[in-house]
């Protein structure tokens, strides 16, 4: 397993590179990232390509034994392109030009963008092709799926539509374009969602698409990139760096045509006060694991107490550097790039603290993560292992879109119910797969697919074969709500599911932050908030009902025989007490062994390869921890992790 850090040398003078990387090296820095934002000095002047001193670099590291990672820098193209093209920024929804003075204000479809960051990847990719201490090619940084509003922008729309829809008719039909007149009579007619009132009064339907189109538009771009980078380059892996943003693209489709996945990885530095509140970090792990179904890089790894457009957060408690990235190789990473070597002294990032404080003192965090370094080297037989697992959780980003253009009620969140069930089937030791909704359900016990609200026939089909042939499904409320354009669909909920769930909801009720009291059959209690179905079962065994509001008595969830399978349908929003029961005894009817009594914040995950399968049982929480397992007390100290090893 190999651990890297982010480096900035541009940053630094360069009577401390040399040592910077001396100390890499003693400490066991297998690799650096370098150049995301380089450009201006990479090209200072327009047509002047100066990689001397990235030469420099490299070279220094490379003869420490440090492979690097080279980054496209075209989030930040250089002032004077911006000078030479003054409409290359992106345009905001009210037709002002983005100012530029910050970082990442380029409009990706720009001609005079295209044709720099081309002649720029085209460049550095030549210089670099030979250099055997290039690893891999990082594609921009973090790139989202901005709106951009300018006349390259909606033009590429308009063609977007017209390739989709091919006639008018078919847009207007789509799109429900007849309310409010809105029935387009010219391709031309097309705009982008300016609208004058708040976004929440544009057409649904077409906000859909739009949103669709924003991420396609970022994936083009990242594919044009990749494109460029291995004509130069052939053989060597190429990603993009992602994180959890509010435009974030539809990373199945981002990653189809890149080599692995490479995600941001900032755990928060305070835990939640109460171990029951959703506390979703492994499940971003999960999340990025299953975008490729394999192994995947953190490219930038929390180092250091974080803040700089936000006041400062708390510095990570001890243990947590060295945990946080032993988690990440638990749940699938095997190459941890810390962000960063040290902290910045200058520029917008000077309280986003890197492993090295501002006065350059190697301090608790560094030798936190000097051992960090060390472990990472005695799990070489983990590379490349498998976190198999028999439950899969379905993410789809059409729901993740729909559910921001049309929030359903006050608190709700489409991620959270993903989140309770990943919490709740982790809890009892078990690895779990969280999978766009489209991959295969082969070899999976168990499936869960949450608020499948978006719907898509080919998933609909799917899940109606993985029950009907043996597997479990766990249903959600808000499912089958709209049809593939993100219009309502006209049955009783959850329509194209009621055949599998065995009931159907005669109403609903969006309760937004109230709460209402439910109870299982067998007395458990548990809580629904924000939306309750009201359910008439028409085969469906009775699991739990609500005790509450008008209807009292009426079922909150329900469980269904369906061929030689069961279907599961949680008709609310639970607690994290709902998803608990239900999982395990889920698990149990699907004959999944499970580990009973794990404490809270205790997680358990295997990867299987080489022979091995490695145990790392992690104590994500700040207290020291003893519970049983395997017949012995074992005892973690905070944030502490420990790996077991089996031949198989
Ligand atoms: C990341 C980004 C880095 C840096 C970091 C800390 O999201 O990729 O460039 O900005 O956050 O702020």
């Amino acid at each position: 397993m190999r651990i890297g850090v982010d480096y900035y040398p541009e940053h630094w003078d360069k009577s401390l590179w040399a040592a910077d990387a001396d100390l890499m090296q003693k400490t066991g820095v297998k690799l650096v990232r370098l150049a995301e934002f380089a450009w201006c000095r990479l090209e200072p002047r327009e047509g002047v390509f100066t990689f001397e001193w990235l030469d420099e670099a490299v070279n220094l590291f490379a003869a420490r034994g440090i492979d690097v990672v080279l980054c496209t820098p075209t989030s930040c193209p250089p002032l004077w392109l911006y000078e030479k093209h003054p409409d290359a920024v992106m345009v905001e929804k009210d037709g002002t030009p983005t100012r530029t003075g910050i970082r990442g204000h380029r409009c990706i479809n720009h001609e005079a963008v295209r044709f720099h960051c081309q002649r720029m990847i085209e460049k550095m990719t030549q210089h670099y092709a030979e250099n055997k201490a290039v690893a891999a090619w990082q594609i921009d940084n973090e790139l989202e799926a901005y709106f951009c509003f300018c006349e390259t922008c909606n033009a590429k729309f308009r063609e977007w539509l017209k390739t989709k829809y091919g006639t008018l008719a078919a847009l207007n039909k789509a799109y429900g374009n007849v309310v409010w007149s809105g029935e387009y009579s010219s391709w031309e007619q097309i705009q982008p969602p300016y609208g004058h009132y708040p976004d929440a009064w544009l057409n649904p339907a077409f906000m859909l698409d739009y949103a669709r189109f924003a991420s396609d538009n970022v994936i083009d771009f990242a594919n044009w990139q990749a494109e460029i980078i291995r004509k130069n380059c052939p053989g060597l892996p190429v990603t993009t760096n992602v994180w959890f943003c509010g435009h974030m693209p539809d990373f199945y489709k981002e990653f189809k045509n890149l080599d692995f996945i490479s995600y941001d990885n900032y755990p928060t530095t305070k835990l939640p006060d109460n171990p029951e509140e959703c506390y979703t970090h492994a499940f971003h792990l999960d999340m990025m694991r299953g975008v490729k179904r394999a192994p995947f890089w953190v490219m930038e790894q929390l180092s250091g107490g974080m803040g700089c457009w936000a006041p400062m957060a708390r510095m990570p408690e001890p243990g947590m550097i060295k945990g946080y990235g032993l988690q990440a190789f638990a749940h699938g990473a095997d190459t941890v790039v810390f962000f960063r070597w040290r902290t910045a002294n200058i520029g917008a990032e000077m309280h986003w603290h890197g492993l090295i404080d501002h006065s350059n003192v190697p301090g608790r965090r560094f030798h936190e993560f000097a051992e960090l370094c060390k472990a990472a080297e005695t799990l070489q037989n983990v590379q490349g292992a498998d976190n198999r697992a028999d439950v899969a959780i379905l993410l789809s980003f059409d729901n993740e879109f729909a559910f921001k253009i049309q929030p359903q009620t006050n608190g709700y969140y489409y991620l959270e119910q993903l989140q309770r069930l990943h919490a709740a089937f982790a809890a009892l030791g078990l690895n779990v797969d969280i999978i766009g909704q489209h991959e295969s359900l082969e070899g999976y016990r168990i499936v869960c697919a949450p608020e499948m609200y978006v719907t898509d026939e080919g998933v609909v089909q799917r899940l109606h074969d993985f029950a009907a042939q043996g597997g479990t499904v766990i249903l959600t409320t808000r499912s089958g709500v709209k049809d593939e354009h993100n219009n309502a669909i006209m049955a009783q909920l959850p329509t194209v599911y009621r055949d599998m769930v065995g009931a159907y909801a005669t109403e609903y009720a969006p309760i937004g932050y109230d709460s209402v009291a439910l109870h299982f059959t067998d007395g458990t209690k548990a809580e629904g908030k924000q939306w309750c179905d009201v359910l008439e079962a028409e085969g469906a065994e009775v699991m739990a009902s609500f005790d509450g509001e008008f209807f009292k008595g009426k079922a909150a969830v329900t469980r269904n025989a369906y061929g030689s399978g069961k279907v599961y349908y949680i008709a609310t929003v639970g607690n994290q007490a709902l998803y608990h029961h239900l999982a395990h005894g889920a698990a149990e009817e699907a004959g999944i062994a499970v580990i009973s009594g794990l404490p809270p914040q205790v997680e358990i995950t295997t990867r299987t390869g080489s022979g091995a399968v490695t145990r790392f049982i992690f104590n994500n929480s700040g207290r020291e921890q003893s519970f049983m397992l395997d017949g012995e007390t074992l005892t973690l100290a905070p944030f502490e992790m420990h790996i077991t090893t089996k031949e198989v």
